[in-house]
């Protein structure tokens, strides 16, 4: 099969970064642009990864920054040519996704790890075994922007390990409501301006401005329905609180969730350890053997043991119990991976979708 041809919007940054790496050898994709801000335009890929004053080489993701993409020269994302792209990965800053992902959506699809679409009516958050049969909206929101491309965001990356959990549970048993407590990985900050070291060492720090909002916004709107040519969002209640802690990746969430109908930790396990057993029989590379990945080990899931499951694409929970405070009430912790499944390769992993399903 011929492969897409990608751009990556933002790249030099801790997401865009992470979509490099994984695409520089991917059998579906491969790097054709790279664009970033006028501070890194013109510069080959390596030398824009270097820090302007220092020098230092400020690479993020695993192993060295990938043959195939250091030599690409870096464009600015406002002037990027999309002529040879079929698609575009973008990893920028809210405000800058604002204004350069309709730009492109004009003639191409655009996959966002960004929050500026997140909440229009006519786009879906789509999110691998929770919400990809959203997809079904796409051509009806290509229609109504007038674009030959799309936007389709990548939900935030604190929602998704809660979403991932939360779907097999609202199929079985209904959710009723959901109080959830993040200690989040400080990579998820990005760099620039990021978290200060000063601050974050040996703390907690226990406000992310608008963190809380999206959580609650963006649950409902993944565990909805597509009904009459949108997304009907659930109804449950969310009460999220979002705190960083001193951990560089991985965001660990407690939750407890009020159910319509009980039920034991064993079967609260056994539907989570089942989930996104359907998206296996499409071959997805990206798709990793276990979503949910159920630890029996008290002393699990730790974001140092389980970020990594699944190379990052796998949620890890632990400590399911019951939880006294609700009627059919159950809790958990769980650990999901901020930059992998949170970021560039959960956008992979739906672009992935989209090409089987002819949308890409
Ligand atoms: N970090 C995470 O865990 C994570 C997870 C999920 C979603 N996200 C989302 O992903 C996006 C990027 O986050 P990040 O953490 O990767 O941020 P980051 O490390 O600060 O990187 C920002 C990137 O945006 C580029 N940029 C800045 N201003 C620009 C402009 N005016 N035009 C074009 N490019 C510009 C930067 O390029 P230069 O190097 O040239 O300045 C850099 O490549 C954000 O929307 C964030 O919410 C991040």
């Amino acid at each position: 099969m011929t492969k897409k041809r990608a751009a990556i919007v933002g790249a030099t940054g801790i997401a865009g970064q992470q979509f490099v790496s994984a695409l520089a050898s991917h059998p579906l994709f491969r790097i054709t642009r790279l664009g970033a801000s006028a501070r890194s335009a013109g510069k080959k890929y390596v030398d824009a990864l270097k820090d302007e004053s220092s020098g230092q080489m400020r690479w993020w993701a695993e192993g060295p920054p990938p043959e195939a993409a250091n030599s690409i020269v870096v464009d600015e994302a406002s002037r990027m040519s999309l002529k040879n792209v079929d698609v575009v990965f973008s990893a920028v800053e809210s405000d800058v996704a604002a204004e350069l992902e309709p730009q492109y959506a004009r003639t191409t699809p655009v996959l966002s790890t960004a929050s500026a679409y997140r909440y229009e009516d006519d786009i879906p958050l789509l999110l691998a075994g929770v919400s990809l049969e959203h997809a079904s909206l796409v051509k009806r929101h290509q229609k109504f922007r007038g674009w030959k491309g799309y936007i389709l965001p990548q939900p935030n990356c604190t929602v998704i390990g809660l979403a991932i959990t939360l779907r097999p549970l609202h199929d079985a048993f209904g959710v009723k409501r959901v109080s959830v407590v993040s200690m989040q990985g400080i990579s998820g900050a990005g760099r620039s301006p990021g978290v200060s070291a000063l601050d974050a060492i040996d703390n907690i720090i226990p406000f992310i401005p608008k963190e809380e909002e999206k959580v609650a916004l963006e649950a409902n709107k993944l565990l909805g329905k597509v009904s009459a040519g949108r997304v009907v969002p659930a109804t449950f209640k969310v009460s999220a609180t979002c705190t960083r802690a001193s951990v560089i990746e991985g965001h660990t969430e407690a939750v407890s969730v009020e159910l319509e109908k009980k039920a034991t930790p064993a079967q609260v396990a056994k539907v989570m350890s089942a989930s996104g057993r359907a998206l296996q029989k499409l071959d997805l590379p990206s798709m990793p053997e276990q979503l949910i990945e159920v630890h029996e080990d008290p002393f699990r899931p730790q974001p140092r043991l389980d970020r990594d499951a699944g190379d990052g694409m796998t949620t890890s929970v632990g400590r399911i119990r019951p939880e006294p405070l609700y009627r059919n009430g159950i809790k958990y912790l769980l650990v999901s991976h901020n930059t992998k499944m949170g970021a560039a390769k959960g956008s992979i992993l739906v672009a992935e979708y989209l090409m089987r399903k002819g949308l890409l």
